[in-house]
Parts: structure tokens; sequence; C-alpha cells
């Protein structure tokens, strides 16, 4: 790998839809925490990445003990995710000449991103001067509703993804974007859709499906299943590669 891309983890979300007594990514998670499986994941393929977490400055439950790579830096989050990004963003911008340099921006709710997709987003994106994202083509028939629990219509399956995490985007594009974005009060629940308001195509990198995010309570179970099942296909990241 020549040059790591920096990588941003927002977690500073007080997961709202677990209704649990902590942040969701604090929650125990195959004996260890949701924040800590992710930022693993992250370290065993980009090992020498600078890594920007966002977290809350009310934050009463991080470790630091649970971030394992050697240069990272905390920074506050904001009241929405984009915020939380933005911040990210702008510490980065004051360490980092290169607009050019390549920005991963991954939910801590999703620990179970795969090594090989983490790889092959990299390798897509690496020669990419707009940057893109793991997304998975939907496979169900997708309904509308009407407002009161009925169906209004079917849409079109074709051509439909689901958006993932990480999202890579070059530094200068994405700080463009959400700078963009916030002064068009848009609201972007994720990086791509603001790139995508200043009239850029993000590259879509097949995913896997199991890259869940961590969003309601019986998430937690699923996401128990799929380590162990990554792990039994040898998918975990047992053996760290070196920096
Ligand atoms: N996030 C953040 N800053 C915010 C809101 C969210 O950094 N102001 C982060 C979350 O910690 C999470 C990611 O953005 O890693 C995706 O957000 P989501 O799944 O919506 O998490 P929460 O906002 O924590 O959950 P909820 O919406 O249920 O409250
Ligand atoms: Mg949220």
């Amino acid at each position: 790998m020549s040059r790591p891309p920096w990588l941003i983890v927002p977690a500073a979300g007080s997961g709202r839809r677990m209704d649990a007594d902590r942040p969701k990514q604090y929650l125990p998670l195959a004996g260890r925490t949701v924040m800590w499986h992710t930022l693993r994941r992250l370290h065993s393929v980009f090992p020498g990445a600078r890594l920007c977490l966002c977290l809350d400055e009310a934050d009463a439950c991080f470790d630091p003990s649970s971030v394992p790579f050697a240069h990272w830096q905390r920074v506050a989050g904001g009241a929405e995710r984009a915020d939380s990004v933005r911040n990210a963003l702008e510490w980065i911008a004051g360490q980092e000449e290169d607009d050019q340099a390549l920005v991963f921006v991954h939910d801590v709710a999703r620990p179970c991103v795969s090594p090989e997709d983490l790889r092959h987003l990299y390798a897509a994106l690496a020669e990419d001067a707009v940057g893109g994202l793991l997304a998975a083509p939907v496979a169900d028939t997708m309904k509308r509703d009407d407002g009161q629990g009925r169906v209004a219509a079917t849409e079109e399956r074709a051509g439909l993804w689901h958006a993932l995490t990480p999202q890579g985007f070059r530094l200068g594009v994405l700080r463009q974007a959400l700078d963009a974005a916030r002064r068009a009060e848009l609201p972007s629940t994720d990086e791509a859709s603001a790139v995508e308001a200043t009239g850029l195509s993000p590259r879509l990198v097949f995913g896997r499906r199991d890259n869940l995010k961590i969003t309601h309570p019986d998430d937690l179970v699923l996401a128990e299943q799929i380590l162990a099942a990554q792990a039994s296909c040898s998918l975990s990241p047992a053996g760290e590669e070196a920096d």
C-alpha cells in the first residue's frame, strides 16, 4: 500500500434507536465493545493510517486503550453526523497539505466490515479523482408507503444500491462538498450525498451485505453472529498486516 488513507470514524452519536443505557458504540459485542471491533478492523488493513475519532465532548464511556492506532486524534462531535465529520476534516486539513489526500469515513457502528472490502475499496479509489463508497445492490422488491401503512407503489429495484461505509474521497472534494451542503442546509446522512450535490458522481464499489450498521437492539445479536461466521470463514483480521 503506497500511502494509507486518513481515517475518520464518527462516534459522537447517542444511539437513540438502540434505546440502551449508553451509546451503542460502547455496548458489548463478542466480549469487547462495538468500537473496539470497528477500530481493530480498520487497523488490520491500514495499520499506518492516521485516525481522527469524533467523540461527544460529554462522552464518559470512551476508553483510549480501545484505539489500536499509533497516530490518532480525538475531535469534538457535532450536532449531526455531517458536523462531526466536518470537524474531523478541519483538523486533518490543518495537518495535510495535499488536498488530493484520500480520506475514508467509516461509521463506528459498522464493526463487521470485512478486511477484503476495505482493501478492495482502497484499490478502487487509489486513482479516482473523486472517490466513492462501498455499496450493496438492493435484493428485495422495494415498496413505497402511502403514509398510512399501505403500499402506494412498487419502486423499480434495478440500479438501486444500499450505501455502506467506508466512503472515501479526496480531502479537497469532501471539504468543499460538506461545506456547501451546510450552506445550502442540505440534509446529508452520508458523505456521498454531499459530493453528489456538487455535481460529481462517486464510484460505487461492490461491498458485502453483512457490513451491518448496528442501529436497533436486535442488530447486536446479528452482528455477533456475523463476526462468528466471518471468523469461521477466516474473514476476521486474525493476522494483522505489517505496517
Ligand atoms: N454520529 C456522529 N455524530 C453525530 C451523530 C452520529 O459522529 N452527531 C455517528 C454515530 O456515532 C455513528 C454514525 O455517525 O457512528 C452513524 O450514525 P447513526 O447510526 O445514526 O448513529 P446514532 O446517531 O448514534 O444513532 P441514532 O440515530 O439512533 O441516535
Ligand atoms: Mg443518528
